[in-house]
């Protein structure tokens, strides 16, 4: 497959090197830390994706003492609760604008692309990213990274969202402004949006054991925070996603009625969880 972003063509084979960044990565553009709502959008996520994350940390062990990396941190919730819960925490992020405070909790803040910078090797007893992975040019590539930086026993942790069922939405606004956004994800960033449903697979023959996996659909309904976030998403994303093309305002305009009504019922992102254990 090769993808075309502007004068930029990547080539994007199951062979070939996409070790490389695109023209933007995704905190350079519309996903800025430096846009007005980027931080109300992370909370948002936040709230909607942090229950789980806690549920999962906890069936997995996590235990006070325990070095836990915590990739790409955004907000910093996840980070702030492991700390919480006595771990030894190290966040990072490419901008850690967000996560600067952390510090006064005793949280090692990293400015760190994990695609490019390093760890050395058995750093961690515990690995964790979230709605990071799909965004980077080489997914499988990180999560051999990861797992060299996990401690023998260590575990991997990897929340990713897919679009699938988002692509057959009944709801003609949303269905549309979503696809839209999905396009520009995956030009403008080289987001590969289905990637997550090959979880655990990427997991597989990376010396890693005990592989886990658990699949489940975000709901959203009109007015709440998946759908806040949504809008937000969509907000910000919007005047690329117009000089593109790939949709019109009238198309996002229909798309925020629908998700701001009250009776409004559908799937939002399949979110992927899959662990393992590093031998
Ligand atoms: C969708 S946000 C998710 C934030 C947080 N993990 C959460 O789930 O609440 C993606 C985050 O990953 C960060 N990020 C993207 N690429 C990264 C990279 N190569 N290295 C480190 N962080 C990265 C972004 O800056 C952003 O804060």
């Amino acid at each position: 497959m090769t993808v075309q972003t502007g004068s930029e063509s990547v080539f994007a084979g199951a062979t070939g090197e996409r070790w490389e960044w695109k023209e933007e990565r995704y905190r350079d553009g519309v996903f800025s830390h430096a846009v007005g709502t980027e931080l109300h959008r992370l909370r948002l996520l936040e709230s909607v994706l942090d229950e789980h994350t806690r549920n999962r940390f906890r069936a997995l062990g996590l235990r006070a003492g325990h070095r836990v990396l915590e990739v790409g941190g955004g907000g910093g919730s996840v980070a702030r609760w492991l700390a919480g819960q006595g771990a030894e925490v190290t966040v990072t992020d490419l901008d850690t604008t967000f996560l600067d405070e952390l510090a006064a909790d005793g949280v090692r803040v990293l400015r760190h692309d994990v695609y490019t910078d390093d760890f050395p090797p058995a750093s961690f007893d515990f690995i964790h990213a979230r709605y990071v992975v799909i965004h980077l040019s080489d997914p499988e590539k990180a999560v051999e990274r990861l797992v060299r930086w996990l401690a023998p026993g260590g575990t991997l942790v990897l929340e990713e969202p897919a679009f699938f069922p988002i692509k057959d939405s009944p709801h003609p606004g949303y269905r549309t402004a979503l696809r839209a956004f999905r396009r520009h994800l995956e030009t403008a960033v080289g987001t590969d949006t289905e990637w997550a449903r090959s979880l655990p697979v990427p997991l597989e023959g990376k010396g890693l054991s005990g592989l886990g996996h658990d699949a489940r659909f975000q709901l959203i309904a009109g007015g709440d925070d998946e759908a806040e976030w949504w809008r937000l998403t969509l907000e910000q994303t919007r005047p690329a996603v117009v000089a593109a093309g790939l949709a019109t305002d009238e198309d996002f305009e229909a798309a925020y009625r629908e998700l701001a009504d009250p009776e409004f019922r559908d799937l939002s992102l399949a979110v992927f969880t899959a662990w393992g254990k590093r031998a």
